[in-house]
């Protein structure tokens, strides 16, 4: 579907070789590169942090789309300004004062996003939704990838109806297969984030493969 965006999370790329990683994933059609930040707090898996991110920038032609799996966000949002993030998306379940995150990062210059975790309900975000540019809908517990699709359909449908004519994007997070992609579009989604189902069978070295698993999504 040529309306949808995928953006395919480096999560599953080749931690010794992200310049390059980059590179390929966009040659093969990615449209964002989606970038997971742990904190091994909020949840049990630790990544990187803004000076890696300030490192991808450089090979970044695309969008560069920050999922910051972190608390508290705001003291980090300046940082993450500084290395270069188009799109900085916060959990609702990081702290008690979102909203003011999102205006935080929409003041550092950047796109505002905020996501949910499976548990949350649609309505956390009801009152967000004039301050965010996307909604991250977590179809998996954060953490790590390649873990099964947990069905958020009637979430996504939700949100969309909630927005109205707003341009918010509703991007999905975890589990992404050609299986489950269909699902979450006919709901509304119109962001795939994919990380296992991307970089499977496929290398820097051998790229062809990723672009056959974006186009298969
Ligand atoms: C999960 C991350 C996702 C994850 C997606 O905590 O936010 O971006 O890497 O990976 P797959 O597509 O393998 O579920
Ligand atoms: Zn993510």
């Amino acid at each position: 579907d040529r309306n949808v965006k995928i953006a395919p999370s480096i999560l599953s790329a080749d931690f010794a070789d992200f310049g390059r990683e980059i590179q390929a994933i966009e040659a093969q059609g990615a449209d964002w590169i989606h970038v997971d930040v742990m904190d091994g707090h909020f949840v049990p898996n630790l990544t990187f942090g803004p000076p890696a991110v300030k490192a991808f920038r450089k090979h970044v032609k695309t969008v560069m789309d920050v999922h910051l799996m972190i608390a508290p966000v705001d003291p980090y949002i300046d940082a993450y300004a500084e290395a270069g993030t188009d799109i900085l998306t916060a959990h609702v379940e990081a702290g008690p004062h979102t909203h003011r995150t999102l205006q935080a990062i929409r003041a550092a210059g950047m796109k505002a996003g905020v996501a949910l975790n499976p548990g949350t309900p649609a309505q956390a975000v009801e009152h967000l939704l004039d301050l965010a540019d996307l909604v991250c809908v977590m179809t998996v517990n954060p953490g790590f990838g390649g873990q099964k699709f947990i069905d958020m359909t009637d979430k996504v449908r939700t949100l969309r109806a909630m927005i109205g004519d707003r341009p918010v994007h509703i991007e999905i997070d975890g589990g992404v297969t050609p299986e489950t992609a269909p699902l979450v579009v006919n709901a509304g989604a119109d962001v795939l984030v994919a990380g296992s189902a991307v970089f499977k069978g496929g290398s820097v070295d051998n790229p062809t493969p990723y672009g056959d698993n974006i186009r298969a999504i």
